[in-house]
This record gives C-alpha cells, sequence and structure tokens, in this order.
C-alpha cells in the first residue's frame, strides 16, 4: 500500500538518498584499503560522506559525528548538513568503522548512517558503553546488563532451545574483556573474538543462522553503539547499553551533552526511537556486506539500508563512476 501523503515520519526517498552518502564513503575508503593510513582513509570517507549529505533535501543535524566542533573540522557534533531545505533529521554518522582494520585491509570495514526524525537518536557521547544486544523474536528483557554472563547465555540458550554450547557470543578481542571472555567459556558458551567493528558485531547476532553469533557482549564506542541501535530498531533485537566515563571530564561531556543519569541502563528505544533509517556500506569484505570493488572507471558498492518505519531492509549492490579521485 502506498504512503499516504503527508505521513509523518522520514520521506521514504531518503532511504535510497542515504545510500549513496554511505556509498561514497564507502568507495573513498577504500582506495586507501591497506596503506596503514588511518587518518587519511576516515578523512576520504568523511569528506565524501559530507559532500554527498550536502546534495540531500534535509535540515540535518549531525547528532552523533566526529567529534565536537574544536577537534573535528568536519561532520562535528552539531553540524548543520543538508540542502537547508526539507526535514528536520539527526544524523549520526561513522565514515569508517574499522580505520585499523581498513588501513590492515581486514574484513568487516564499513561506511555506516543513521538518520532519525528531530530526536530520535541518543547524543552519545566519544567514550565506552557496556553493550548487550541479541536478535530478535525473543521475550522483552531476556537477557539484561546487570546480570551475570552465565545468567543471560542461560537464558539465552533456555530461550533458544538449545544446549548452552550452541551458544556464540561476539566479543571485541581487547584486555579489558578477560574476565568477560572466561565468564562466558566457563558458562559453557563458545566465544568469537573481534579485532574491531562492533556495529557489525552486534548486527550479526540478527541472523544467528548465517553469522553463527547469538549475543554481543563488552565494552566498545557509545557512538557505535546508537549507531547498532539504530540498525536493530529497524531490523529487530534487542539491546542495552550503559556509558562508561573514564573520569570527571567525561562526565562532564555527557552531561553537556543532556545525560542527567550517567548510570543509566539505555534500552533501544531510548537509543533509537521513533522513524529511523540505517545505511551501511561495505569497504572491506567481511560477513555483512561485500567490500569495494574497482573496475576501470567504475566501482562496485555493496549496501544494506534499511527503515525502522516499514521494517525493510535492502541489500543494494551499486555500480557507479568512481569520482574518488582514484586511478
Ligand atoms: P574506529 O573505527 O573509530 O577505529 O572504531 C573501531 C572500534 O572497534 C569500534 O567498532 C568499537 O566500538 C571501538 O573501536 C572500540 O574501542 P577500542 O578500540 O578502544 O576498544
Amino acid at each position: 500500500m502506498a504512503e499516504p501523503v503527508g505521513n509523518s515520519g522520514l520521506d521514504r526517498v531518503l532511504v535510497l538518498e542515504v545510500t549513496r552518502v554511505t556509498e561514497a564513503a564507502a568507495i573513498a575508503a577504500a582506495r586507501l584499503r591497506g596503506r596503514g593510513a588511518e587518518k587519511a582513509a576516515d578523512k576520504a570517507a568523511v569528506d565524501a560522506m559530507r559532500r554527498e549529505l550536502a546534495r540531500l533535501s534535509i535540515r540535518g543535524t549531525v547528532v552523533i559525528g566526529e567529534g565536537e566542533m574544536d577537534e573535528a573540522p568536519m561532520l562535528y557534533i552539531g553540524e548543520k548538513v543538508g540542502s537547508g531545505e526539507g526535514p528536520e533529521v539527526d544524523i549520526a554518522v561513522d565514515p569508517l568503522e574499522g580505520t585499523t582494520i581498513c588501513a590492515k585491509a581486514m574484513p568487516n570495514a564499513l561506511a555506516v548512517l543513521a538518520m532519525s526524525e528531530r530526536g530520535g537518536l541518543l547524543h552519545a557521547p566519544d567514550m565506552y558503553m557496556n553493550k548487550i544486544a541479541i536478535g530478535p523474536g525473543y521475550a522483552p528483557d531476556l537477557v539484561d546488563l546487570d546480570a551475570s554472563p552465565a545468567d543471560n547465555i542461560n537464558a539465552l540458550a533456555k530461550a533458544k532451545g538449545v544446549p548452552v554450547s550452541g551458544i556464540t557470543a561476539c566479543i571485541l578481542d581487547r584486555p579489558r574483556h578477560a574476565e568477560l571472555i572466561a565468564a562466558v567459556r566457563a558458562a559453557g558458551a563458545a566465544v568469537q573474538l573481534i579485532p574491531d567493528g562492533d556495529i557489525a558485531g552486534v548486527i550479526w547476532t540478527t541472523d544467528p543462522e548465517e553469522t553463527g553469533i547469538d549475543i554481543y557482549l563488552g565494552s566498545g564506542g557509545a557512538p557505535e553503539g546508537v549507531l547498532a541501535a539504530a540498525a536493530l530498531r529497524c531490523i529487530g533485537g534487542q539491546i542495552q547499553g550503559r556509558l562508561m566515563p573514564a573520569n570527571d571530564e567525561e562526565r562532564t561531556r555527557a552531561a553537556s551533552m543532556g545525560i542527567t543519569d550517567i548510570n543509566r541502563k539505555f534500552k533501544l528505544e531510548d537509543m533509537a526511537s521513533g522513524d529511523v533509517i540505517f545505511s551501511a556500506a561495505g569497504v572491506t569484505d567481511g560477513s555483512l556486506l561485500d567490500g569495494v570493488r574497482f573496475n576501470g572507471e567504475f566501482a562496485e558498492v555493496e549496501s544494506i539500508v534499511m527503515r525502522s518505519k516499514t521494517g525493510t531492509v535492502r541489500r543494494v549492490h551499486t555500480r557507479c563512476r568512481d569520482t574518488s579521485g582514484g586511478a
């Protein structure tokens, strides 16, 4: 059924338009795959994303971006993007998710963007967030950030109807996760460690048959937590997160961004609400998306783009002229 004119929510055309934005960022970053140049690849993705955002008919505000205005020249928090005409939207970006994996040409680097109606995305400061996420089809709050890893694994195994040994948790490979990893293994579950890229880690939980991952656990970036929540809002699943300020400066920063209770456990709807669009394009090959292929004057990009209002999930394979400046 066609959507009525003047319906609330985001214009459906934006779903396709945002794909162009993440495609452009992915192509630009892919030119610098494997060069050991994190900053240059990130900058290329940022420049391309900003250029494409300027062409969208939106009055956008970056709520999650490259940092505060004084530390990021582009896509900084509060920056106005878009043509200046059209709906007022909030935008969260991670132009290159996995700068190190792109620099090393390892799997799963992505260009990521989420868009919501004004006020739909948590203004998450750049600090760690403790996260737990599972895919769709489970009772609300089946797992809980405040429960022990063993309790969460047991609850999930029971609900899935498998022995605990049939559960795999995805965790970032970091020394800070040593205890968590040991606890998950002691509970009888398997652990898949990833070097970087926990937005993909969370999204993998939504398709355990394909990815083999049932639950995401551990701490990673708070901005990545909100982007992952935006994806789950569209595709289904559950996520909880709590900020982990390292010092008073981070506490002050969170307060200045409107977070009044630093200990609050954010649920999915607290991080991404209303009508939300999520788009990601593959930079390097990964199990979520293929990376960019260059072929003469063309580039081929694979994207996943989804919208919460309709629940539509599109996989888009695009061949376009490579205007990223490569050979
Ligand atoms: P970058 O692309 O900014 O390098 O982030 C990669 C990432 O692995 C995220 O996916 C994750 O949330 C965060 O870094 C984890 O931070 P840290 O590397 O400090 O553990």
